[in-house]
């Protein structure tokens, strides 16, 4: 019989594996991301069924044998109702589904130097202040320099201890000893396991190191958050990998030089993924923004023309923010257009039916659009502030201060309906608006009326423009 071969190719992206290497992969369409790694036993059910160990004698064997186990009803299925362990910040609790559940895997991605590793220290140091134990493991950094970020994060109390490791074999023996509720890997690409054969942070690596944490995580009912640093280009196996193994999937974004940060659910098997969490990163580490609209709108100038406050939905929240726009004739031949925070294309999009439909001349006018506070929002909703900024910075008058804009601009110049107009226009009323530009179909769906709130209803870009000659 043929030996079987002790090597697969899988996509350093999805995941996709593939018994001999592809240029393209059929899973992401991405090209040359296949790279080959030693053969797992793996696939979750198959490392189960065999029940092959942690290494180095840890837990062999301990796992549930699944293949005795038999099909049952629900009605027969114990539900003791998961725990939820409340990480003491209600932006992350919520991004969570309502809090931290036990035994469940939550990867948290993002870019280096976004603040993963401060966010997770700083929820260490709440489940330790309420009396969990909690375990710290980083492979990145010294304990020296983990407790000089601590200090700056204040004070530390409680269980919480922390270990500088890098191989899963050992730390699986840590865990198992010291038997804590809650534990960070920090990074996941800094892991390694003997057995598997390749450097830290290689595809096969990440795999092999994530399967063991699953395994520790549902067999000691420990949860478990691991960071994963998102790289575009490389050897490193990037997060996107490893969506499908845990349990939970987070991404944290924000621009380096902007203090805001968003905390976004890709994957939530406990809860929704339409929240997301909003945090500020100051000197003392990240603080929680109850309020998104008032920040976003912090600093916004009074009677400038091309400033316009828009709407958009983040999950099930509206975040008021600010659009900016500046036309101004173009001194060379090529007129230069930007967009800063939202979509180029979109932009462009909004130039031509401004021009066709709406009469603007803007074909020699250099146009730059930015979403004023460092976030990035592609909601079409954005188009009718897009296109009110637009005409008002052309014709140099401002858009009332006290007005909120909001609606999709379809390619004939028609308004066209957005999803969850009343919550947009509850969010104008509350951070005390005067006027509110909406989607004429949408006034029928809006069963309240807010008191000092007046809504304008327009059909067409042509209606919108009118609004700004005033
Ligand atoms: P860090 O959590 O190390 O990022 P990651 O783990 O995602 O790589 O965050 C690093 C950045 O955060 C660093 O540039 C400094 C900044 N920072 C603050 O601004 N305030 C603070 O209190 C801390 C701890 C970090
Ligand atoms: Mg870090």
């Amino acid at each position: 019989m043929a030996k079987a071969k002790a090597t697969v190719f899988f996509c350093k992206e999805c995941g996709h594996e593939s018994a001999k290497w592809m240029g393209q992969c059929p899973g992401c369409h991405e090209w040359n991301t296949f790279v080959e790694a030693p053969k797992q036993s793996a696939g979750i059910l198959s490392s189960r069924v065999g029940g092959r160990g942690l290494g180095s004698g840890s837990a062999s064997g301990r796992f549930p044998e699944t293949a005795r186990s038999r099909p049952k009803k629900l009605s027969e299925i114990e539900s003791s109702g998961e725990e939820r362990i409340s990480t003491g910040m209600e932006e992350l609790n919520r991004v969570l589904g309502g809090g931290l559940v036990s035994g469940s895997l939550v990867l948290v991605g993002g870019d280096p130097g976004i603040g993963k590793s401060t966010l997770l220290l700083q929820v260490c140091r709440n489940l330790a202040g309420e009396g969990h134990r909690v375990l710290y493991i980083s492979g990145e950094e010294s304990l020296r320099q983990i407790k000089l970020r601590a200090e700056r994060l204040g004070d530390f109390s409680g269980e919480l201890s922390f270990l500088c490791e890098t191989s899963l074999d050992i730390i699986s023996e840590v865990i198992v000893e010291e038997k804590p509720e809650m534990v960070v890997i920090d990074s996941i690409q800094t892991m390694y396991r003997e057995e598997a054969g390749s450097a830290p942070g290689s595809v096969g690596q990440v795999r092999e190191s994530t399967q063991t944490l699953l395994r520790i995580a549902k067999e000691y009912n420990i949860a478990i958050f691991i960071v994963g640093h998102v790289t575009k280009e490389g050897t490193m196996a990037g997060p996107r990998m490893l969506e499908h193994m845990v349990d939970t999937v987070l991404y944290f974004e924000g621009e380096r030089n902007v203090p805001y940060r968003i905390l976004r659910g890709v994957k939530n098997r406990f809860g929704s993924t339409n929240e997301i969490g909003v945090f500020e990163m100051r000197g003392s580490g990240l603080s929680e923004v109850a309020n998104p609209s008032e920040y976003m709108l912090n600093g916004k100038p009074e009677g400038a023309s091309g400033s316009v406050t828009a709407c958009s939905m983040e999950g099930t929240r509206p975040v008021l923010l600010e659009i900016q726009a500046l036309v101004c004739r173009t001194s060379f031949g090529m007129p230069r257009r930007t967009a800063a925070g939202t979509d180029y294309n979109r932009v462009n999009l909004l130039l031509a039916v401004l021009e066709k439909r709406a009469g603007l001349h803007l074909s020699d006018c250099d146009v730059y659009v930015n979403i004023a506070g460092g976030i990035r929002v592609n909601e079409p909703s954005l188009d009718l502030g897009i296109v009110m900024a637009l005409a008002s910075s052309h014709r140099d008058v401002p858009v009332d201060d006290n007005r909120m804009v909001f609606g999709e601009v379809g390619l004939s110049g028609e308004v066209r309906a957005v999803s969850m107009a009343e919550k947009r226009v509850q969010e104008a009323a509350k951070l005390g608006f005067t006027s509110c530009v909406l989607p004429k179909v949408c006034l029928s769906r809006i069963s309240i009326s807010p008191k000092n709130l007046r809504l304008i209803g327009v059909e067409n870009v042509r209606e919108a423009m009118e609004l700004i000659s005033r």
